[in-house]
């Protein structure tokens, strides 16, 4: 898609007119060079009743003879925010069928900046599809050939939108890239590809540097956690850390993704139903090497370090067993009860790793835990933290890009919980099924480092997203047809740049 600003009067391709709630005929502003009869056509509709204008509704009206019209609705008029326009802009994206042509000019009806850049953002957003093993034509109706988007404004607008437009079609690059890792299938995307995908990428940016710990390396180091989980597989696990702008001084923001390419379960295997949904087990890792595409597309100035914890978990003869006790890169030990839960064990290194940045702080994202889907569905993501300010930015982040993170408690009992086994320092299984993302948060909490490692330190500032639900599946998410979702990639840069 080229989406670019537009100051004619000119109208090229299909008109989309984007349109509040009961609107009973063509806003004036947006008449201009308007030829009769499409207005007529659309004044005919909008009086008649045929479109509304309800939230994320369109109407595609084809048959006229001075060109083709969708209209998009906006919702109630008295409260629509930029989360209108960007659902809007999505579903006007999902609408477009081969006979609209790739020609398109948006004109907007007493919209700010702020929302005709949402709705641009919107389309940008929606505008993927993922058929790369799609080897025969597709014969939908969809469209997918390159489409030219042109969004009117006014001469004084246009520095301001277009530079805004822009930012947001670096940061969907970011999403896009996550849900492109996602979708990828786990006999495909392994380990040691996702480290050579980072690797590659990091070439274009002089920024940018990749460094990947192979197996060997992790086993040398201490890496107990990623071991573990990995090594029951013939693809080995690795960590791959991403360094952004690393020669600007003093402390920065430090990412770490579960990156589980395949979670049977290992030796506590899973049922097999919905076990192939397993592949997007390595969505954390995913949002972390969006969310530096999106820092990277947008010329961000400052220093983020990313670690990815990479391991597929398979059951097999050298496969980590329930009962097997491991010590990881901190030191501590740590029962493994259930070998599926394994996100925690990777990221139990991966955690103690990130204080080596010298961390401002630290959000881990995880595809953690099935009972984080029971309790916010695929609406929220939860959210963790030691530090109730930080969680509130985090929340408040993903409010203004529309993407939910709801707070979750991390309790001193859940804490006592994942640290009582009778053998080891941790246990990665809580004492019964209840609250079970809960007791996940808690664990990882013991391997967040103090600062400077220094024992009796202060805890370095951490928060803890638990995506299981919002990573896939999310079908009231307008900006996402289906598979990966890319969550959060907005959230994270959002955060970074503005937060
Ligand atoms: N990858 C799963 C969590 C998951 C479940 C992600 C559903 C997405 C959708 C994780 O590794 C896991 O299996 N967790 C276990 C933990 C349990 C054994 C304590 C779970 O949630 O059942
Ligand atoms: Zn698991
Ligand atoms: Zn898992």
């Amino acid at each position: 898609m080229e989406m670019t600003v537009s100051v004619n009067d000119n109208i090229n391709g299909t008109l989309i007119l984007p349109l509040v709630e009961d609107t009973e005929a063509i806003p004036e502003d947006c008449e201009r060079g308007l030829p009769q009869s499409m207005k007529a056509q659309i004044n005919r509709v909008l009086s008649d009743g045929d479109f509304k204008g309800k939230a994320k509704s369109t109407i595609s009206l084809v048959g006229g003879e001075d060109g083709k019209i969708i209209l998009a609705g906006l919702g109630k008029s008295d409260n629509v925010s930029v989360h209108d326009y960007r659902k809007a802009g999505a579903a006007v994206f999902a609408s477009i069928k081969k006979i609209h042509g790739n020609d398109f000019t948006v004109r907007f009806s007493n919209a700010g900046v702020a929302e005709m850049a949402a709705f641009a953002e919107g389309m940008m957003l929606r505008d993927y599809s993922y058929n790369h093993y799609k080897m025969k034509d597709d014969e939908s109706e969809d469209d997918e050939s390159i489409k030219q988007i042109r969004l009117a404004c006014s001469e004084k607008e246009a520095g301001e939108l277009t530079s805004m437009v822009e930012n947001y079609s670096g940061v969907a690059k970011g999403v896009h890239l996550s849900r492109d890792l996602g979708n990828c299938p786990p006999n495909d995307m392994y380990p040691e590809e996702f480290a050579d995908r980072a690797y590659e990428w990091a070439k274009q940016y002089d920024n940018v540097d990749v460094t990947v710990i192979n197996y060997e390396q992790a086993l040398k180091h201490g890496m107990g956690g990623l071991v573990a989980v990995g090594k029951g597989s013939s693809r080995k696990p690795c960590m791959v850390i991403f360094e952004m702008n690393k020669d600007v001084k003093g402390k920065c923001p430090v990412l770490v993704g579960k990156g589980i390419t395949f979670d049977t379960g290992g030796i506590s295997l899973k049922p097999g139903a919905n076990m192939d949904q397993m592949k997007y087990d390595m969505g954390g890792s995913a949002t972390v090497f969006g969310t530096m595409e999106a820092l990277a597309q947008t010329g961000h100035q400052g220093k983020v370090v990313g670690i990815t914890c990479m391991a597929e978990n398979m059951p097999a003869a050298n496969a980590t067993r329930p009962g097997d006790v491991i010590k990881g890169l901190s030191g501590k030990t740590i029962e493994i009860l259930n070998t599926d839960a394994e996100g925690r064990l990777v990221l139990s290194d991966g955690l103690w790793k990130a204080g080596e940045y010298d961390p401002e702080y630290i959000i881990d994202f995880a595809t953690l835990t099935g009972a984080c889907v029971v309790a916010l569905g695929h609406e929220a993501t939860g959210l963790w933290s030691n530090n109730d300010e930080f969680r509130t930015r985090i929340h408040e982040a993903g409010n203004a890009v529309d993407e939910l993170a709801w707070p979750m408690p991390l309790l001193p009992a859940f804490e006592k919980e994942m640290t009582d086994s009778i053998i080891a320092d941790t246990r990665n299984l809580g004492a019964g099924r209840y609250g079970g993302a809960n007791t996940a948060a808690a664990f990882l909490k013991q391997f967040v480092p103090n600062q400077d490692y220094d024992k009796d330190g202060e805890q370095i500032t951490w928060a803890h997203m638990d995506i299981a639900g919002t990573y896939w599946g999310a079908k009231s998410n307008t900006m996402v047809k289906d598979g990966a979702t890319g969550i959060h990639v907005r959230t994270i840069h959002h955060l970074i740049t503005q937060g």
